[in-house]
């Protein structure tokens, strides 16, 4: 696509011309479209809300789920739609009985809260958490596949991956790891925060017990839109978290798999209903994923690689910025994260870009210590990098404040 339509698609989002966004791995924003059509919804939910919800939200919901298991290359019939990945995780993590004693291993980039959630299981279980380190430069898949191999033994009972980590953006070989997983017995939870419309997922080829996804990052659906795909055989390990009207299925419910009035199945109802709430942004993936289609999801990877690779080239080395995220093709996906020289607080200068400068980016947790990270979208410009370079060079070139300045401005 030519720079032209590229400025096309960005006068199609809705975004603060004020601020430069570089950091979709948070939060995408929303295409006007998909906004006018929640909106849209919201405003029958306000006027009519029995109509709405009986009525003409079932088939919408059955529609949204078929759309996004077929964008997932999934099966509607064992996705469960969240508010977002943490409701996910929870949802197999406080249900899920594994045998004691043994433990749960999760690579060293989990998502802190993800892993604070396996470290409650495995204490409420009997069993112990266990980290194993991500080869930090991997040059190929391989070397990821033989770190997390060497880590399973006869006593672990669960796996949990990010697909892509949030740290880095580094993606892990999905497939691979779930195969060696099932081959020892070992059940698999892939964290899928920032997989779905970053990278080209087909559900049906990773062979996981459970998958967790979000809906409002790469794949710019509102804020409340998250999954959870269940693997063949495994429907039935899983307990609500919330106790609501279809945890009893109603009288005269059909076959526990089958489509139901709601626009569910009996038993994916039964983990999905919370009461009475907002299921708007669930039913407006179709729009979401339309949208994305529009430009081709392999356009817009082309796209996100073109400015990552920029990203990389102007930040790399500047004030001492060293990149922590692989370089090797088909290892990272729309995100670039950068270790920061001694003495610099990547919470510091995360903030300073936002004050000073009104540049999103994301101070995250690596392994090793904190990281700038910058995501970006096809929506962002080679002009918003340089911004970025230039409000780094002149932010990282002053004196870092001293551990005394630092607190007194607490
Ligand atoms: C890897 C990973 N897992 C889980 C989450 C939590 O996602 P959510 O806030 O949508 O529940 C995030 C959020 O950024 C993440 O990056």
């Amino acid at each position: 696509m030519a720079v032209a339509d590229w400025d096309d698609a960005r006068g199609r989002m809705l975004l603060d011309p004020t601020v430069v966004n570089l950091n979709t791995g948070s939060g995408g924003q929303l295409p006007r479209a998909t906004f006018a059509r929640v909106g849209d919804l919201r405003a029958h939910l306000a006027r009519a809300p029995m109509d709405f919800l009986l009525h003409e939200v079932p088939p919408l919901l059955w529609k949204a789920r078929e759309r996004l298991a077929g964008f997932l290359g999934g099966d509607p019939h064992r996705l469960v739609l969240t508010t977002n990945v943490t409701e996910a995780v929870n949802l197999v993590a406080s249900s899920l009985h594994l045998t004691a004693p043994g433990e749960i291993l999760l690579s060293d980039h989990e998502y802190t809260p993800m892993r604070w959630c396996w470290e409650r299981m495995a204490r409420r279980q009997g069993l112990e958490p266990r980290t194993f380190r991500l080869p930090p430069r991997p040059v190929g898949p391989g070397e990821i596949v033989e770190a997390a191999v060497a880590a399973m033994g006869p006593r672990t009972r669960l796996l949990c991956f990010s697909h892509v980590t949030a740290a880095t953006g580094m993606v892990l070989p999905a497939a691979e790891l779930c195969r060696e997983a099932r081959r020892r017995g070992i059940v698999t939870v892939v964290d899928g925060a920032h997989a779905p419309a970053l990278i080209d997922l087909d559900l049906a080829s990773v062979p996981c017990d459970f998958y967790a996804g979000s809906g409002h990052k790469w794949l710019l659906a509102p804020t409340g839109v998250g999954f959870l795909h269940i693997g063949e055989g495994r429907q039935d390990s899983l307990e609500p978290l919330q106790v609501s009207w279809a945890y009893h299925p109603a009288a005269g419910s059909g076959a526990p798999d089958e489509r139901d009035r709601f626009g569910s199945t009996p038993r994916l109802r039964r983990l999905e209903c919370e009461g009475t709430r907002d299921l708007c942004p669930w039913l407006v993936l179709p729009e979401a994923i339309d949208f994305l289609a529009g430009f081709g999801h392999h356009r817009i990877a082309a796209r996100r690689r073109e400015l990552a690779d920029r990203v990389r080239h102007r930040l790399t080395g500047l004030r001492g910025l060293e990149p922590a995220t692989p370089e090797a093709p088909g290892l990272s996906a729309g995100m670039v994260a950068f270790r920061l020289p001694p003495g610099r607080d990547a919470n510091e200068v995360r903030r300073g870009l936002r004050e000073r400068h009104r540049i999103e980016t994301s101070a995250v947790e690596g392994p090793d210590g904190p990281l700038l990270r910058i995501s970006v979208n096809f929506y962002n410009t080679e002009a918003e990098i340089d911004r970025l370079a230039d409000a780094l060079e002149e932010l990282m070139g002053q004196r870092a404040p001293s551990d005394h300045e630092r607190n007194s401005e607490c």
